[in-house]
């Protein structure tokens, strides 16, 4: 079974409309999905947004189903201005960037009393990930920065350690903190968004724009990860 999560209704729905033989049960209010993609055994489900409802979710699913592996896919803001919207950013590694300690001496996404902080995906998903081909726009391995906080130009000019600290390479609410709960459940996973916005004035915009495209192009890339598994 692969687990496939997205944050949103929207984010998921191309799933569904492809997967076979879905049943649907609920677990907190939230749908989940179970059938066949493409001849794989698929469990669909979003998480709602942020680190804690992902989080949960993911330990959930990683309880109950035992997954082969876990892929997360959705939208996020760009860091870089090489990263263009519509372009597929994929985790090289992932961190929280809202995890701020520096008062006990721990840099900036560190879990204090613990060498955690950068995140990285399992190194053959992520090899098989980095030969798909976009339909739309660029590829590329990145560092995805996960904080509770949509980010526009009003939070930009107070998130400077997103560039100076972390170096990030893409924004968004929920991959860091699947990342950490895959990883410690030793779970194969990786995190693949779509850009949506360029995380400034007009992130909001954007965002409602590219969301079919983006979804269609999230549906592309788990077909391809399915192929090669
Ligand atoms: N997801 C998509 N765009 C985002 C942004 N600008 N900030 C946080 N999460 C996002």
């Amino acid at each position: 079974m692969i687990v496939i999560l997205g944050a949103m209704d929207t984010e998921i729905a191309e799933f569904l409309s492809v997967m076979e033989g879905r049943e649907t049960a609920q677990w907190q209010g939230i749908e989940e999905h179970r059938g066949m993609l493409d001849g794989h055994p698929v469990l669909v489900s979003k998480t709602g947004v942020g680190k804690v409802m992902a989080a949960m979710r993911a330990q959930h699913f990683i309880d109950r189903v035992g997954p082969k592996a876990l892929l997360f896919t959705g939208l996020a803001g760009s860091l870089k201005r090489d990263i263009r919207i519509g372009d597929t950013v994929l985790g090289r590694d992932l961190v929280q960037h809202d995890l701020e300690s520096a008062a006990l001496g721990v840099p900036r996404g560190q879990i204090p009393f613990s060498d955690i902080r950068f995140v990285e995906p399992d190194a053959q998903l992520l090899d098989i990930a980095a030969r798909y081909q976009p339909a739309e726009g660029r590829l590329h391995l990145g560092r995805i920065c996960t904080g509770d906080q949509f980010i526009t130009h009003r939070e930009l000019a107070s998130h400077a350690h997103l560039h100076d600290e972390l170096d990030g390479d893409a924004v968004e609410m929920e991959g860091a903190a699947v990342a950490l709960v895959c990883s410690l459940n030793g779970l194969p996973f990786l995190v693949a968004r779509t850009i949506s916005d360029m995380a400034d004035g007009d992130a909001v915009a954007d965002y409602e724009q590219i969301l079919p495209r983006a979804s269609l192009n999230s549906l592309a890339f788990v077909r391809h990860m399915l192929a090669g598994l």
